[in-house]
């Protein structure tokens, strides 16, 4: 795949989204792409993503940082829908300077949520109160259901900051930093409405720790969405790069099991400020398998040995908390409304080499619901959880494919796999992934 034509409506702009429950190799397919473009923009999500990129022998895992860094001169801009922890983005920042990575592009949007240390506190209280069970009791009120109630959160501080800015009065923005004064108010009032009392309350060490983040990073601190606005008149390239993922997304997702923002491509316009008709194309990421780390359904998990091979072929360990993800068969039901949802043109399909090695590739085609048979996803968690997986079983294959660059060279099953997936998503796959390095790549 190639650049973008400059005379489609949207001005070349693209957007690339997760289509499962997140690490589906959005980083590889950013970085991949990223050389078409003058700016790589997150707007969604905080430090809960974990983007890995390998470049030759480097690997680097980002957080908030947007992928299209290691591409020196272009800009790296953090919109205003993501939620920043300063302190990790600056350890992020002084990693890759310390890794000769030129990171002069980055631009973060004045208006993002800064998370305190009380989002993070508020994070880990209450999935430790959920999984205890202590004060509240369960809708059959048994201790296993009550301590299948918490979300399995990265401990970020993703929700509650979410929380404190649609609550308003206690949000601190990246433009805030520079302004000690209203980040003492703020934090004031965000620990005052927390029930802390003030008089045993440290304020004066976080209102300390942020005013120094503020100066640190305060070169940074911009209006984004007039920055956007200004490359995509001057008709430059703009790539939109997902946070999470469309069945982790607040609205659209397995609701309660799921992030606190839009994180499918439908959170762009909110976290950016541009408009939906500026992007022609939305690259849908997705693993040739499920995975999905934290609670909640996930209707084709294998708890088996077959789990146990792609789980260790595929290093499924999380990038941001280490978790091992919990492994399925590819979800074709899943994947028909990702693609609907976020309008998908095309499929980025990672981790096929992972598949080498099985007799049979399963993919499930369809739910059995209370004896009925279910096209539909189901994106609340409490129907999800009750759907049976009917699979089709395809043939597998054993070749190692890693070296493979063109599509028409894979194992015939490889290949009628790829077709089976484009059949029911309607829409192309324009990019297969063979292996974690740029290289390893087939394009259409
Ligand atoms: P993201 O959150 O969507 O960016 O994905 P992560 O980086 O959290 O997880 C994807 C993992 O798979 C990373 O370790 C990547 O280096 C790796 N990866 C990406 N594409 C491929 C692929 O096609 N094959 C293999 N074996 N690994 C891949
Ligand atoms: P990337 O961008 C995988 C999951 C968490 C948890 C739920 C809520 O790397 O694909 P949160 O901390 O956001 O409140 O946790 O969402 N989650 C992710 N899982 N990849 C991610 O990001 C995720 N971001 C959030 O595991 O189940
Ligand atoms: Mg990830």
């Amino acid at each position: 795949m190639t650049g973008t034509d400059l005379e489609q409506p949207g001005g070349g702009c693209a957007s690339v989204v997760g289509l499962q429950w997140g690490d589906e190799g959005k980083g590889k397919i950013v970085d991949l792409l990223a050389g078409d473009f003058d700016a790589v923009v997150r707007y969604n999500g905080g430090a809960n993503a974990g983007h890995s990129v390998n470049v030759g022998t480097e690997r680097y895992a980002l957080h908030l940082v947007p992928s299209g860094i290691l591409y020196p001169g272009r800009f790296a801009i953090i919109g205003n829908g993501v939620v920043v922890d300063p302190e990790q983005l600056i350890k992020e920042i002084d990693g890759l300077q310390s890794r000769g990575v030129d990171t002069s592009g980055l631009v973060i949007s004045s208006r993002a949520h800064v998370v305190t240390p009380l989002h993070k506190e508020e994070d880990a209280h209450r999935e430790q109160t959920l999984t205890s069970g202590v004060a509240f009791t369960s809708a059959n009120g048994d201790a296993d259901a009550r301590a299948g109630t918490a979300i399995g959160t990265t401990k970020r501080g993703i929700g509650p900051c979410y929380a404190e800015k649609a609550q308003r009065a206690g949000a601190l923005r990246m433009g805030d930093l520079l302004k000690p004064d209203v980040i003492r108010e703020r934090v004031s009032i965000s620990a005052a409405l927390r029930g802390i009392d003030l008089s045993s309350f440290d304020t004066d060490s976080i209102v300390d720790m942020l005013s120094s983040c503020g100066r640190r990073l305060g070169s940074m601190i911009k209006d984004t969405t007039y920055l956007l606005h200004a490359l995509l008149n001057d008709r430059q390239r703009v790539l939109f790069e997902g946070g999470n993922a469309t069945l982790l997304d607040v609205d659209h997702g397995t609701f309660p099991f799921v992030t606190s923002s839009n994180a499918s491509a439908l959170g762009i316009g909110p976290g950016t400020g541009v408009p939906p008709q500026r992007i022609d194309r939305i690259v849908g990421v997705m693993k040739s398998y499920c995975t999905r780390v934290g609670s909640g359904p996930m209707p084709t998990e294998l708890h088996d040995d077959t789990a146990h091979r792609i789980r260790e072929r595929g290093r499924e360990y999380g990038t941001t908390t280490g978790r091992p993800r919990r492994v399925g068969w590819l979800d074709l039901v899943a994947l028909r409304y990702s693609v609907m949802v976020n309008g998908v043109t095309e499929i980025a399909l990672t981790m096929l080499d992972v598949l080498s090695g099985h007799d049979d590739i399963m993919v499930c085609t369809h739910y059995m619901l209370d004896g009925q048979k279910m096209d539909r996803f189901l994106p609340d968690s409490s129907d999800l959880a009750r759907a049976e997986p009917v699979y089709e079983r395809l043939a597998g294959f054993s070749e190692d494919i890693s070296g493979i660059r063109h599509r028409e060279q894979l194992p015939i099953a490889a290949q009628r796999f790829l077709e089976t997936i484009e059949t029911h998503a309607g829409v192309p796959i324009t990019i297969a992934s063979v292996g974690p390095g740029r290289s390893e790549t087939i394009t259409a």
